[in-house]
């Protein structure tokens, strides 16, 4: 190839590319990845929170939860997986097996179908194994409310052009390798996180109601303000900077979507203070959030553990109080929430509730420490599902304090 043949080949393949990128920056398959060089803080943030693990294949506490339905529901787990699919992993291309019987059959039999052959390939495709992705968010263009529990996660939006990113600014061009449009889920992203952490009925029970928690708690302060972060001025893409044009500062957040796996936000959850009251010893407990804690999944608990001493410092008396949620199915055996019927007690903080635990003071006790503690898997939800992982089957610290009787 001449000189000049081989410039114009070369910058063929350069608008290809770009070509190629432009159009797929958002699309469906698109994986994280592509946004990582240019949006670092963003993609290094998302990177520690659990959305970027929301998938069978990255979450060992959800895949067991998986396979213990499929035991109990005499279902594939691909089947289950695509049911659960719908916030998970919203963009499986698979939304719904068409026929069941055939399909639990072929799986149980281990024998390959078109079906199941397309099934495995969506619950396996790589954009998917990418969880909660930046182009999942980036890619609502707009959300559909509904009073309806169950049309929630893909459900609820409308996913906008391959081409474009919906963000909380206006588009001004400056982005170049992608267009943006600036939506109201962006600006007030409550909405946006309620299309997943709202609802999810099942059996008539509402699964994940952190939402509607928060509704009915009056709160004004958005999720993002304690999940991700203030505001605070900051340059989106610092590295891709066009030559005399000077970078924008904006007001931006972190992307922590923090919780007690990536972050401290546990000892902002509640106050604890305790005193003697006549013969009685009463530790107060007030949640500092406007949904209930613990909130979210239904198999998340925290432990408050008084442990009373004498003048010699030995223990002499313990006591546990556990704030969680046990679901029962329709014999009245307990079970996990997606497979109950009724909801046997609930003993977790509401929004904002104060709560005080009266018990009587311990003869001879002269202390007291009071340690209340974290779960993401309750010790009664773990022991259905038979099942132990050193991140789930751990105690988070809160807080502790000690007091002398
Ligand atoms: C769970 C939803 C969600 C996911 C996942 C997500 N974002 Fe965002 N993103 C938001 C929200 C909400 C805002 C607006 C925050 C605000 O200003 O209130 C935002 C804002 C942004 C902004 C504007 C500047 C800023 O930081 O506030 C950039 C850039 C961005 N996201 C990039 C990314 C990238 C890159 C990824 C993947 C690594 C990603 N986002 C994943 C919800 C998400
Ligand atoms: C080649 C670099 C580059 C890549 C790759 C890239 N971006 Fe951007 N992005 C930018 C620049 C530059 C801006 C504009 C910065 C500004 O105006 O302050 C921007 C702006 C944004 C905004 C704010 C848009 C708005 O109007 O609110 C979001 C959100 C965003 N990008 C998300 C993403 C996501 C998600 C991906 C991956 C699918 C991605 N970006 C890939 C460079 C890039
Ligand atoms: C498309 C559905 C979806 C949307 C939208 C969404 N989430 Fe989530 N979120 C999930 C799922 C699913 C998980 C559990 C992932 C896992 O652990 O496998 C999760 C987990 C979390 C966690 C725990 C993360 C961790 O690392 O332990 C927090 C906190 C959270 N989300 C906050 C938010 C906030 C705030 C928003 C709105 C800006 C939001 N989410 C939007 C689906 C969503
Ligand atoms: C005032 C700060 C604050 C606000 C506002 C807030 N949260 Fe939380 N959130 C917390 C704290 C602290 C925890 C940890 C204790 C708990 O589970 O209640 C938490 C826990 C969570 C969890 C469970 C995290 C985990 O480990 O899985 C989810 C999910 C969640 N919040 C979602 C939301 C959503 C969605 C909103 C908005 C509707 C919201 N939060 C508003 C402070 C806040
Ligand atoms: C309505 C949307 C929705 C549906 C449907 C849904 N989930 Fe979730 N799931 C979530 C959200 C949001 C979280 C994060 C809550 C939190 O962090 O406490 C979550 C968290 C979880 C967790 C805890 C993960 C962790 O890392 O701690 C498990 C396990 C789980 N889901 C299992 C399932 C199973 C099994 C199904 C199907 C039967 C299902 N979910 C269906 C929204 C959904």
């Amino acid at each position: 190839m001449s000189n000049a043949k081989s410039f114009l080949f070369v910058c063929l393949v350069f608008l290809c590319t770009a070509f190629v990128q432009a159009q797929q920056i958002g699309g469906a398959n698109t994986k994280s990845e592509i946004c990582f060089g240019c949006h670092k803080d963003q993609a290094q943030d998302w990177s520690t929170t659990w959305h970027s693990r929301s998938h069978v294949d990255s979450n060992p506490l959800y895949k067991a939860v998986v396979n213990y339905m499929s035991r109990i529901t005499y279902q594939p787990e691909a089947g289950v997986l695509v049911e659960c699919a719908q916030c998970h992993n919203p963009k499986m291309t698979i939304k719904e097996i068409a026929d069941k019987e055939s399909f639990a059959l072929s799986e149980a039999l281990k024998i390959k179908t078109a079906q199941t052959a397309i099934v495995e390939a969506s619950v396996q495709d790589k954009a998917i194994k990418d969880g909660i992705s930046c182009n999942i968010c980036h890619n609502v263009a707009k959300i559909n409310e509904t009073s309806n529990l169950q049309m929630r996660g893909f459900k609820a939006v409308e996913w906008g052009s391959s081409d474009t990113i919906y963000g909380p600014f206006e588009d001004d061009g400056r982005a170049r390798i992608h267009k943006s449009l600036q939506k109201e889920h962006f600006v007030n992203p409550n909405q946006l996180c309620m299309v997943c952490h709202f609802g999810g009925e099942r059996n008539g029970i509402e699964i994940y109601t952190t939402g509607i928690e928060y509704e009915q708690s009056g709160s004004k302060e958005k999720c993002a303000e304690c999940h991700m972060s203030t505001q605070r001025q900051g340059i989106i893409a610092p590295g891709t900077t066009k030559a005399g044009v000077t970078a924008k500062v904006r007001d931006i957040r972190s992307h922590l979507f923090a919780s007690a796996r990536n972050s401290d936000i546990l000892e902002d959850t509640i106050e604890l203070t305790a005193a003697n009251s006549g013969n009685n010893f009463v530790v107060t407990l007030k949640n500092l959030t406007p949904h209930k804690a613990p909130t979210g999944f239904g198999g998340r608990s925290m432990n408050v553990k008084m442990e009373f001493k004498n003048a010699d410092g030995s223990v002499i008396n313990t006591q546990t109080y556990t704030l969680e949620t046990v679901y029962a199915d329709k014999k009245g055996q307990e079970t996990i929430p997606y497979l109950a019927a009724t909801i046997k007690n609930d003993t977790r903080l509401n929004a904002n509730e104060v709560r005080k635990l009266s018990i009587p003071k311990p003869t001879g006790a002269t202390s007291a420490t009071i340690n209340v503690t974290y779960r993401l898997a309750s010790e009664r939800f773990l022991k259905i599902i038979n099942f132990s992982d050193p991140v789930f089957d751990k105690e988070y610290l809160v807080k502790s304090i000690n007091v002398g009787l």
